[in-house]
């Protein structure tokens, strides 16, 4: 009896390690990257393909019509703003991605850049190591701002959005938030004028979807109503905020700092940031744990598996 060929998976842009281990044992894994001319590849070759793994580096519209058997794309991570959901649809291409499994992981980098932007804390780990405390004529390091019981604004009550309202609960910190619509089950206030949302913060954090829907929901009126004494942390896409409004409000002390896991143009990230002291700049490391990154990686797995068993998907991106 022959045994049925393992379905051929293209892989776009380098994945966890161990995943690329537990797909390279159950499909016939091709990286795309390893193409000369990917284009030419696909061209050639993209009959054979019949799913997709992807992470932040998604796929393209001109990709999926180079796969005319694409039957499915399991995304390592929940954000699918890299994959075109209306050329999936309407080609009846299943789309997976991780949701639930970075919840915690992504609200508790929250508070690490919302504690560390407010305390300063990545800034006095520069000024001790740079043997500055204690020396004469050096002015005791500058007071940072309470935590605890501040007013926290949340843009984008979904599953994380959710989590890190819990986490604030911790901190007894007064909480609204901002969506589209009130969410159902939040005890919490709903404010339906971003602006005034902001305003009202002293930290505002961003935790929408990313994508065309939500491209620049914060910009300079935002930050204006922010104020000086506010700060703003994304931990979502870097598209959701103006970049060149972020920039000049800090620059001109419009906001009072900015704690940044995303940015617009990744891995760029604007040089006048660089050289700021108010703000705490990550390379995208939201989800990145070992126990998080791990489950991820499963997901994607469980995704295809099911999919390619019974044409269902654990947890599917709409
Ligand atoms: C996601 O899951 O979309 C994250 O941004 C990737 O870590």
């Amino acid at each position: 009896m022959n045994t049925p060929e393992r379905p051929h998976i293209l892989q776009i842009g380098p994945l966890l390690p161990l995943l690329e281990t537990w797909l390279r044992d159950r499909y016939v894994v091709c990286l795309l990257d390893d193409a000369p001319d990917p284009a030419a590849f696909l061209a050639e070759q993209g009959a054979r393909f019949t799913g997709a793994v992807t992470s932040l580096f998604g796929i393209s519209a001109e990709q999926i019509a180079a796969l005319p058997n694409l039957r499915i794309i399991s995304n390592f991570g929940v954000g699918v703003d890299k994959i075109p959901l209306e050329v999936t649809r309407a080609r009846d291409i299943a789309v997976g991605n991780t949701p639930d499994v970075l919840n915690d992981c992504v609200a508790d980098t929250a508070f690490a850049l919302l504690l560390g932007v407010a305390r300063a804390t990545p800034e006095a780990d520069r000024y001790v190591r740079a043997g500055r405390w204690g020396q004469p004529g050096q002015n005791s390091f500058h007071l940072g701002r309470k935590v605890s019981g501040a007013r926290l604004g949340i843009v984008g009550l979904g599953r994380i959005g959710k989590t890190i309202a819990r986490r604030a609960l911790g901190f007894e910190m007064d909480l609204r938030y901002h969506a589209r619509h009130p969410v159902a089950d939040a005890p919490w206030q709903y404010e339906s004028s971003l602006v005034e949302l902001a305003r009202w913060a002293d930290f505002l954090v961003v935790i929408t979807a990313g994508g065309a829907g939500t491209r620049h929901l914060i910009n300079g009126p935002v930050l204006d109503a922010l104020g000086p004494r506010g700060f703003l942390i994304n931990v979502s896409r870097g598209s959701v905020v103006d970049e060149q409004a972020l920039v000049r409000a800090l620059a001109e002390k419009k906001i009072a700092g900015a704690g940044l896991d995303v940015f617009e143009n990744e891995p760029r990230v604007p040089a006048e940031l660089l050289t700021m002291d108010n703000v705490v700049l990550l390379p995208h490391i939201a989800s990145g744990t070992e126990e998080t990154r791990q489950a991820m990686a499963q997901r994607v797995i469980d995704n295809l598996d099911l999919f390619f068993a019974e044409r269902r998907l654990v947890s599917e991106a709409r």
